[in-house]
This record gives structure tokens, sequence and C-alpha cells, in this order.
């Protein structure tokens, strides 16, 4: 493994996942390959399911130890899906209702801990994306093959105003300029007020 990589895989464990209670019910929303179920699964959860619709990934996730929702987060949240934590990374610059999975979390999973991350932007709005993958799904398409070659740029403060609006408090903060500068992400950890 890369080393850049593999230190910023150890800063997301003790900034963020370390903080995940012991024992917890937790769900994943788009792990990919699993480099944070991995970290998750370290906290010895009660249950841990990834939402993950590319079934490319499935084997692996189900090695670590989670089990696996192997369908779109659209699929998924179309009941109550009580969780104590819902670890949502990378994934809301992917689809094309970033709002859509927010809201879906806050009153479907009503967890008591959320722990996001998104790329880090100035300004919110549109912008192409630049680049295609064949592995990694969006809204029940590969990227590579969806019309919509756009995603929404979210700022840090808009998606705590979003999250606290829903009765969250924003408890910690930090981005990754200096730990993985490659592509910088903001990473959030909220809890219910
Ligand atoms: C960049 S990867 C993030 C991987 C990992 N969570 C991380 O932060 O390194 C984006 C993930 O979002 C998943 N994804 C895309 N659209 C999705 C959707 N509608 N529902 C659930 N997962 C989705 C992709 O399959 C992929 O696993």
């Amino acid at each position: 493994m890369d080393k850049d990589w593999e230190k910023y895989c150890e800063w997301t464990y003790s900034e963020f996942f370390s903080g995940i209670p012991v024992g917890s019910n937790v769900i994943e929303i788009g792990p990919a390959f699993g480099f944070h179920t991995k970290l998750i699964q370290r906290q010895k959860p009660t249950y841990h399911r990834c939402v993950e619709p590319n079934l490319h990934m499935r084997e692996a996730l189900e090695e670590l130890g989670a089990d696996v929702y192997p369908r779109h987060y659209e699929d998924f949240y179309t009941q109550r899906r009580p969780a104590d934590v819902v670890v949502c990374c990378g994934v809301l610059y992917h689809i094309l209702a970033p709002l859509d999975l927010i809201e879906k979390i806050t009153n479907l999973s009503v967890p008591d801990k959320i722990i996001i991350s998104n790329i880090l932007v100035e300004e919110n709005g549109f912008d192409k994306y630049t680049y295609e993958d064949e592995n990694l799904s969006r809204q029940r398409r590969m990227l590579y093959d969806n019309p919509v070659k756009y995603w929404q740029k979210i700022k840090p403060s808009t998606l705590q105003e979003i999250i606290e609006s829903q009765g969250y408090k924003l408890t910690k903060q930090e981005d990754t300029k200096e730990i993985w500068p490659k592509y910088v992400y903001y990473w959030q950890e909220y809890e219910r007020a």
C-alpha cells in the first residue's frame, strides 16, 4: 500500500473512527474497497452494514466482517434504518442529489453520530467531473456511463448548516491539506443535539 495513503488511513482512524463507541450499530454508505470498513471494524461494531452498489466490492467487504446491502442508497432508504453511527465518506460528490442522502440519513437512521467527508471547495455550485471510473457507481449507473457529468460542490459551512438544521451539532472538523494533499477532503463529525 502507498505510504501516504496508509498514513491518511491511520489519520482517519485516530481522528474520527476511533470515536465510534465499541459495539455500535454502524451503517457505512459507499465504502468502495473497504479501507474505512477495516478501520471501523477495530471498534468491534455489533452490526456493520455497508451500502455499496458496486458488486465487485461485495466479497472483500464481507471478508472484513460487514454485512453488505449491494444496492444504491435510494433502494436502502425506502424505510426506517436505525443506526447508532452513519459513516458517509467520499460519497456526496458522487451523487446527483446529496441533500436527499443527507435527509435520509438524518430522518431514516436518526444516528447519534455522523461521520462524513467530502471534497473541499471554496464555493457552492456545480462543476464538471474531471475523472470517470469503471468501478465507481453513481445513481444507478457507473460513473463513466452517467449522462450527467457534473457534481455538486458543497462548502464545509453549507454542509454544516444543512446537517445542523436536522437537529445535529458539529463536534469536529478537519481537512486533509497536510495529510492527503493529492485530493483535499474535509471531514466532519456530528452528534445529535
Ligand atoms: C470515492 S468512493 C468512496 C470510498 C470510501 N468511502 C472513501 O471515502 O474512501 C465513492 C463510493 O460511493 C458509492 N456510491 C455512488 N453512488 C452511490 C449511491 N447512489 N448509493 C450508495 N453508494 C454510492 C460508489 O460505489 C463508491 O463506492
